[in-house]
């Protein structure tokens, strides 16, 4: 059975509230167990914090036992040196995910400095973006 995580980073425990129109009306949590309820032959974990260090941890933590991350790590993904070098210095493979795509947004989305440590980057599809990166890893 293959052990895979989904990180969130800051904000992202607003979904379902937060700017509607951009990110959806799903709870992240409602989502989450369908997509768990969907892959019974993974086993699918979830994580999400809004401080960088936590995100850093959980990381480590998982980064050379685990099969996968999914890793939406939010605004961090545009400012933190600390969360793309944890990327970087792990075994484990990560997925980047956005819900939104970020290239069609401000400037300042465009770049993430994780892109370049993960195995693929998916955004722009919603929360399907989750699924999709779980279906790139089966
Ligand atoms: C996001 C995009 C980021 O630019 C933003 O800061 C987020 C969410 C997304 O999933 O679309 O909080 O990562």
């Amino acid at each position: 059975m293959k052990n895979i995580i989904i990180i969130n980073g800051p904000n992202l425990n607003l979904l379902g509230k937060r700017e509607k129109n951009i990110y959806g009306d799903i709870p992240f949590y409602d989502y989450f167990s369908n997509l768990k309820n969907s892959y019974p032959k993974i086993k699918l974990e979830y994580f999400q914090s809004n401080i960088e260090g936590e995100i850093i941890d959980k990381i480590h933590e998982v980064g050379f036992s685990f099969d996968a991350i999914i890793l939406n790590a939010a605004a961090y993904s545009h400012t933190s040196i600390g969360i793309a070098d944890a990327v970087s210095a792990i075994e484990t493979s990560v997925i980047e995910v956005h819900i939104s795509n970020i290239y069609a947004r401000e400037e300042f989305r465009h770049k993430s400095l994780i892109s370049k440590h993960a195995k693929g980057v998916i955004c722009g599809f919603g929360l399907k973006s989750y699924d999709l990166a779980l279906k790139s890893l089966i």
